[in-house]
C-alpha cells in the first residue's frame, strides 16, 4: 500500500470543527465522519476529482458505486424519482440505517463516479447530530463509503479510521463509537423493492412497513449490491465460523452461551452484537491470532451479522 503522506487532522464535534470539516469537503478534500452505522469517508458528490480521491485513499476498485448522504427526503426528491414504496420507507426510517437505490434524475450535478456510470443512485439520510450538522454545513450531497481500506473491516471508531487511512485523508471527525455498528440495509427500486444488502435496519421492520416481502437475490443469503466482493470485511488472519470452542491458538469471539476471549453479547442480544461486531474483529485482528466466531442466529440483525461474518471468513482473492 502506498502512503499518500497527507497530514490527517483529527477534529472534534464542536461547531467550529464541523465548519472546518465542511470547508475541507467544499474545497474538494476528504473527511471521515461518524454516522450511526459506521464511519464514512466523505467527499463532495458533485466534485468528480474529490470523489476520485475516495477510491485512491481506500485503494477501492473504481467500479463500486457510492452512497450519496443527504439531509432527508426533500434532498432525495431533487436527486431521484421516488416511488410510493420508497417514500413510505424514507418517511418511516430516515434519518436512519436504510439506503434506497433510486432512479437518478437528469441534471443533478452528481459525479458519474458516484453511480459508477449507472442510472441508479444510492441515497441515505444518516442519523446522529454530527453527520446531520456536517451535511447541513456542506449544503450538497456527500458521497461516502465506509472509511476503511477496501476489503478491510468497517470502522466504528475514529481510531479504526486512522489505523487504515492516517496520512491518506485530510481529516477525521472523532465522534466516538457508532451506536448501530453495522452498515445500512440497502433496498433497490429497479422493480419491486429488493434487498441488496442486509444491514443495520432489520429486514423484518422494512417488510412490516411495506406490508410485503422484499425480493431477494437468487440466493437469499447473497445480497446483490454491485462490488460486494466475496472476501470483504476481512481481518488479516484466518477466520472460522460457527465455532463452539477455540482450537489451537484461536481468538474466540463469543455470543450467548459461547463465552470466548471476548463476546459479541453475553446475553445473546443481536443489537448489542451488531454494535460490537467490527470492534471485536479489529481487536481479534490486533492479536495476530487466527479467529474463531460462535454461531449467531440469522434473524433480525443476525442476517446482516452473518453476511459480514461469511465475508470475513471467505477465501482471500
Ligand atoms: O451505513 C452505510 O451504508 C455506510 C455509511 C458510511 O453510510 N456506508 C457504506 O458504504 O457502507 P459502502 O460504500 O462501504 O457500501 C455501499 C454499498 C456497496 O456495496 C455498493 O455496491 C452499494 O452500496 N451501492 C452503492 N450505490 C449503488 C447503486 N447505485 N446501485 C446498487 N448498489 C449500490
Ligand atoms: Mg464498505
Amino acid at each position: 500500500m502506498s502512503v499518500i503522506g497527507i497530514d490527517t487532522k483529527v477534529l472534534s464535534t464542536s461547531t467550529a470543527d464541523i465548519a472546518v470539516a465542511a470547508d475541507i469537503l467544499c474545497g474538494g478534500g476528504l473527511v471521515a465522519f461518524p454516522t450511526e452505522t459506521v464511519y464514512g469517508l466523505g467527499a463532495d458528490a458533485t466534485n468528480g476529482a474529490a470523489v476520485a480521491r475516495i477510491f485512491e485513499a481506500k485503494c477501492r476498485p473504481a467500479f463500486n458505486p457510492l452512497i450519496a448522504h443527504i439531509t432527508g427526503i426533500e434532498a432525495a426528491r431533487a436527486l431521484c424519482d421516488i416511488p410510493d414504496a420508497a417514500e413510505r420507507l424514507a418517511t418511516a426510517f430516515w434519518p436512519g440505517a436504510l439506503t434506497l437505490v433510486l432512479q437518478k434524475r437528469d441534471g443533478t450535478g452528481i459525479s458519474p463516479l458516484v453511480t459508477a456510470g449507472g442510472s441508479y443512485l444510492a441515497v441515505r439520510a444518516p442519523d446522529g447530530n454530527v453527520a446531520a450538522a456536517l451535511l447541513q454545513a456542506v449544503g450538497c450531497p456527500v458521497a461516502a463509503p465506509s472509511a476503511n481500506l477496501s476489503g478491510r473491516i468497517s470502522p466504528t471508531t475514529a481510531d479504526h479510521v486512522l489505523a487504515g487511512l492516517n496520512g491518506r485523508i485530510d481529516a477525521v471527525i472523532n465522534g466516538g463509537i457508532c451506536p448501530v455498528g453495522i452498515e445500512s440495509t440497502i433496498v433497490g427500486f429497479d422493480g419491486a423493492p429488493r434487498l441488496l444488502r442486509a444491514g443495520g435496519l432489520p429486514v423484518e421492520a422494512i417488510e412490516a412497513c411495506l406490508g410485503a416481502r422484499l425480493e431477494r437475490g437468487p440466493d437469499s443469503d447473497a445480497p446483490v449490491a454491485p462490488g460486494q466482493l466475496e472476501s470483504h470485511y476481512a481481518p488479516g488472519a484466518k477466520v472460522r465460523l460457527n465455532a463452539a470452542e477455540a482450537r489451537d491458538n484461536e481468538f474466540l469471539i463469543g455470543f450467548g452461551d459461547v463465552k470466548g476471549d471476548a463476546t459479541l453479547s453475553k446475553s445473546g442480544d443481536l443489537v448489542e452484537a451488531a454494535a460490537r461486531l467490527f470492534d471485536l474483529l479489529h481487536q481479534a485482528d490486533a492479536t495476530g491470532r487466527p479467529v474463531a466466531i460462535a454461531p449467531v442466529p440469522v434473524t433480525g440483525l443476525g442476517l446482516a451479522i452473518n453476511d459480514r461474518l461469511k465475508r470475513a471468513a471467505a477465501p482471500r482473492s
